[in-house]
């Protein structure tokens, strides 16, 4: 019964095969698509696109919330497609390809994208390819699992190519509230003053006229991939807990804290869901991607509310999340990934923001997304939105990658995403820094005291005594400060004596 789905029966003429809308899309168009870490991605027109640019070669830019599922990316990469991309990935194809230089990476807040488009800095995009839930009455397009910049790009783009996609179901109609700010300079306060606030439209109003084409699939959502949590993701869990019922009992914060967003990947969905054990109740999320550990802690009856743009599951959990959603619904919204991640309601909220690093420095700064500076691993996503405007930015790490041949924790990171202003809290499975209100030499202190692993900590503070003894704000050896990156690639491991 399609028309339960495209409501709007005029619009029932434009459904048609994926090849035919893939067809549409030709060479040097900006086309934006739906997907946010591999929620509610557009399933069959990309996957025709690549099945056409074999005999029909073609290059586009494309534009999308954040990563796709079902090895999109991987396909379009392939298929010699992806001339530039933006704002984020995840794919190991496209990352290989984006470190040949071969596809032109933008690497950026997931905040920005749509302003730039909205303001004509970027685009115009000449076809949007969106997945729904279903099409209203009046043609509006009621999203799915996730809203990302879906919402901007069917109102800014010249076309729209729409995804009915029958496996979402029909429940998730409601959940969504699309506001959209206003141009410049006629801009409003976004109202939203609580996780809560429904300030929008439960759909994304665009003009019915511009809709080119509609296909229906019934393909899933691809599942999350995280890992369970470990010791280590347990213990960076407990000296979080421990920490923040330090900042109860000093009168900071109550048992409720404040508004909590977690990063995307497998450390920050266990240390999210460490929170469960935690004495804290009625938590509230205002954060980006709704991980498991979103839907664990509502069944741990710790969570009231929690407000994101997408909802990316295990396989698991998504079977006992989506079988009885309406237990859930009505303490979930969806918004656009600008609402999401604005940094004017992250500010108002107060929001304690939890993302990851690959490196930190003994001063603070944060690489998250250049492996030894050079080799993008997935992008900056959504966690300098939150780290610079959170009430408390904290960053999270495994003290050692690669079994122990890699310190996370190093002199001089060698690509900062997040600066030492940014940053509040560093934790390790060793233990936290509580870095607020710190000179640098003072941060250093407490980083190698508390982060570095037992294995690298002798190194790290021959490294800082040596560099104090020159002076300076922020004491470093330049000509030795990559020495550790330099080992590991030279002979496999950071460890000297190897
Ligand atoms: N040098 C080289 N590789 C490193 C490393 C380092 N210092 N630290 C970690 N890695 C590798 C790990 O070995 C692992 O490699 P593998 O995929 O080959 O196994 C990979 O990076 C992922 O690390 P993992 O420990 O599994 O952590 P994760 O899944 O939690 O991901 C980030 C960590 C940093 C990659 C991920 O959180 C990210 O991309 N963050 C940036 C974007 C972001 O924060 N978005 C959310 C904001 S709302």
């Amino acid at each position: 019964m399609i028309e339960n789905r495209i409501r709007r029966k005029d619009l029932l003429d434009k459904v048609t095969t994926p090849q035919a809308a893939a067809s549409l899309i030709k060479d040097g168009m900006i086309i934006g698509m739906s997907g946010f870490t591999r929620a509610g991605d557009a399933k069959a027109v990309p996957i025709a696109m690549a099945k056409k640019a074999k005999t029909d070669p073609f290059k586009i830019t494309l534009i999308t919330g954040a990563s796709l599922g079902h090895d999109i990316d991987r396909m379009l990469t392939e298929a010699g497609i992806l001339e530039r991309r933006m704002p984020f990935q995840v794919d190991r194809t496209l990352r290989a390809a984006i470190n040949r230089g071969e596809v032109m990476f933008i690497d950026q807040h997931l905040s920005e994208t749509v302003e730039h488009l909205r303001s004509n800095q970027l685009g115009p995009i000449d076809y949007a390819v969106v997945e729904a839930t279903a099409i209203t009455e009046d043609g509006c397009i009621v999203p799915s699992t996730s809203i990302g910049n879906s919402a901007s790009f069917a109102i800014l783009a010249k076309k729209v190519i729409i995804e009915i996609n029958c496996s979402q179901p029909l429940i998730l109609e409601g959940l969504h509230d699309v506001y959209i700010p206003t141009k410049r300079p006629a801009r409003v306060p976004i109202p939203i003053v609580a996780c809560d606030s429904r300030v929008g439209f439960p759909y994304v109003p665009i003009d019915p006229r511009k809709i080119a084409a509609i296909v229906v699939t019934d393909e899933k959502d691809s599942f999350s991939t995280v890992e369970p949590p470990d010791a280590e993701t347990q213990a960076i869990a407990k000296h979080l807990m421990h920490f923040l019922e330090g900042e109860v009992q000093n009168g900071r914060l109550d048992l409720t804290l404040q508004p909590l967003q977690a990063g995307i990947g497998t450390i920050a969905n266990s240390v999210l869901r460490g929170f469960a054990d935690g004495p804290f109740h009625h938590l509230r999320m205002y954060s980006e991607v709704l991980q498991d550990s979103t839907f664990d802690l509502f069944d741990a009856g710790k969570l009231v509310f929690a407000s994101g743009s997408s909802i990316t599951l295990s396989e698991g959990c998504s079977e006992r999340v989506f079988g009885q959603f309406h237990k859930y619904k009505d303490r979930l919204i969806l918004r656009p990934q600008e609402i999401s991640n604005h940094p004017e309601v992250i500010r108002r909220l107060g929001v304690i923001g939890i993302n990851t690093a690959l490196e930190v420095d003994i001063y603070g700064n944060i690489n998250s997304t250049h492996i030894n500076g050079t080799h993008m691993m997935n992008g900056i996503g959504g966690s300098g939105d939150f780290a610079r405007n959170a009430y408390l930015s904290i960053f999270v790490t495994k003290s050692m990658a690669k079994g122990g041949s890699i310190s996370s924790v190093v002199p001089m990171v060698t690509h900062v995403d997040h600066t030492e202003h940014d940053v509040d809290v560093i934790v390790t499975e060793n233990g936290l820094a509580d870095l607020r209100e710190l000179a640098p030499r003072e941060r250093a202190e407490l980083i190698i005291a508390q982060c570095v692993h037992p294995d690298y900590r002798e190194a790290l503070l021959d490294y800082f005594r040596r560099a104090t003894a020159r002076e300076g704000h922020t004491p470093h050896l330049l000509e030795e400060a990559f020495s550790w990156h330099l080992r590991q690639r030279a002979s496999g491991s950071m460890k000297s004596d190897i």
